[in-house]
């Protein structure tokens, strides 16, 4: 790669996105966790070029503070008014200090399913056969709105670009289309550049009429035909989103289960580009991984589940749950119906229950959390059990509060742990114990009302009721037996 590496990438990433119909500028818009802009960035940087420049225009702050945020030292251009791509290019290059010597390739943002990879073979080509300009073009089968390649009918080879609203019928009918992106020849682009002008539909510096301008001035220009014109489908608006969104999702997919993953039904798994999977891991449907989670060998994870930034270790079972920013040990297991707040840390062999939440909780190996519970600000020790119903009660009205639980306690049913409070290791708890003291290692702790059974109350009370003749014919039977 190194022998194509490029001297500039520009991206350009100035438009409005008028189409996308939105606040949010078009190349901000997410698809399987990174910005459009965010796509075609990591793309380009795959290329290791020596500069990387971004034109930002509308929206420029908040493109610029994406870019810092996610991108951090990604360069930017002004370009303060919109007035073409080839305009866009040319505040690119005056924010390098001029044309650089060497290749310079010139990417839309808007293009987010462009991989590194053909980047990288559009360089190796324009290097190869010694182009001024080389093309990356694609047969689609709507050729609507782009530019179209024409060509000599005699050689092939490309004479011009001409844009779909400035296109003749003829023209029109062309199948093959610019994608955009471009290998160029650094010095002879800058020459071209300042030959471009604006005698067109839209009173805008096309860069697409580089082409027949180095072309007239005998100058090589080439085209390479993309594998997959899916490839480089670019985003206008937000239908075309949503396909990109699915292409990308079946490629990541793919690329999974080639690897080894078991993905039962691709079609309602999303995933984003940052997660991974050991091997023989297993997804259900209707689940969705985000972020940087991971899923590790022999897990399984869904149906009907949503993690984010959450690792889950090997052999370890998810089941209808959403968990943010959690770990999930080895051959634990989780759910059906559990709700992991970040800072969940499950140990090896543990296990959170059917409709627990937790937050903020580190449970060690082999406890069991298994059922309708709140574990929040915990520390719980290994092998411990905590009964059904526990609320660790961590919010005095203004401050959040932190319980420890030791290793191998069993705590009762319906327990209120009311933070702070320490509960020592081996230590039971009574069912129904409101919990206020800290329990030493070893004891008991009883804190409940004591039970009063007062006699023939109904009957007193209410006499002739249902439960009144229950209860004597129940007080009869007894009677009877004697
Ligand atoms: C452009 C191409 C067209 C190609 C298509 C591929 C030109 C004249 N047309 O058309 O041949 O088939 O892309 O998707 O190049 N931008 C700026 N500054 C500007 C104008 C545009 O930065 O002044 C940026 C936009 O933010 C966008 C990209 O350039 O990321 C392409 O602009 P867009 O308006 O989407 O061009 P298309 O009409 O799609
Ligand atoms: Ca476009």
């Amino acid at each position: 790669m190194s022998a194509n590496r490029p001297a500039a990438v520009v991206v350009l990433a100035a438009g409005e996105g008028t189409r996308m119909k939105s606040k949010t500028p078009k190349v901000l818009h997410e698809i399987s966790g990174r910005s459009l802009v965010g796509h075609v960035v990591s793309a380009a940087r795959e290329l290791e070029p020596e500069h990387l420049v971004v034109v930002v225009g509308h929206a420029r702050e908040q493109v610029e503070a994406h870019l810092a945020d996610r991108y951090a030292g990604t360069r930017t251009a002004f370009q303060a008014e919109q007035n073409g791509t080839g305009h866009a290019v040319r505040m690119g290059l005056e924010e390098l200090g001029g044309a650089p010597d060497g290749t310079v390739i010139v990417v839309c943002g808007d293009t987010p399913l462009l991989t590194g990879a053909t980047l990288s073979a559009l360089a190796a080509t324009h290097g190869a056969d010694g182009n001024a300009v080389t093309v990356l073009t694609a047969e689609v089968p709507d050729s609507t709105g782009y530019g179209r390649i024409v060509r000599d009918d005699a050689t092939g080879a490309v004479t011009a670009i001409v844009e779909h609203k400035d296109a003749s019928d003829e023209q029109r009918a062309i199948r093959e289309i610019n994608s955009g992106v471009f290998a160029f020849d650094g010095a002879l682009l800058g020459d071209a550049l300042k030959k471009v002008r604006t005698d067109n539909s839209q009173g805008e510096e096309y860069l697409t009429d580089v082409l027949g301008i180095l072309r007239e001035a005998g100058h090589r220009v080439g085209a390479s035909v993309a594998g997959d014109h899916r490839e480089i489908l670019g985003i206008n608006n937000r239908v075309q989103l949503s396909e990109a969104r699915r292409l990308l999702n079946q490629r990541l997919l793919e690329q999974a289960m080639l690897s080894g993953v078991t993905v039962v039904d691709p079609a309602s798994v999303i995933v984003d580009v940052t997660v991974t999977f050991g091997p023989d891991a297993i997804v259900h449907p209707g689940t969705q991984l985000l972020g940087a989670t991971h899923v590790g060998e022999g897990a399984e994870v869904g149906p009907n589940t949503r993690l984010q930034d959450t690792v889950v270790g090997a052999g370890a079972r998810v089941d209808n749950t959403v968990a943010y920013s959690s770990e999930v040990g080895e051959g634990a297991s989780v759910g059906p119906f559990a709700y992991l707040r970040p800072g969940t840390r499950l140990g090896a062999k543990g296990k959170i229950g059917t409709y627990v939440e937790t937050k903020n909780a580190v449970i060690g190996e082999g406890t069991k959390v298994p059922h309708l519970s709140y574990v929040g600000d915990a520390t719980i020790g290994e092998y411990s059990n905590i009964g059904a119903a526990s609320v660790f009660v961590n919010y005095d009205g203004e401050k959040k509060h932190h319980t420890t639980i030791g290793s191998h306690c069993r705590t009762g049913s319906d327990n209120m742990f009311v933070a702070p409070v320490t509960v020592g290791d081996g230590a039971y708890t009574a069912a129904g114990s409101v919990i206020t003291k800290d329990v030493p290692a070893g004891s008991l702790a009883v804190a409940r009302g004591q039970q009063r059974n007062i006699e023939g109350w109904v009957a007193r009370k209410r006499p002739g009721s249902a439960a009144a003749q229950a209860a004597a014919a129940a007080t009869e039977d007894v009677a009877g037996e004697n």
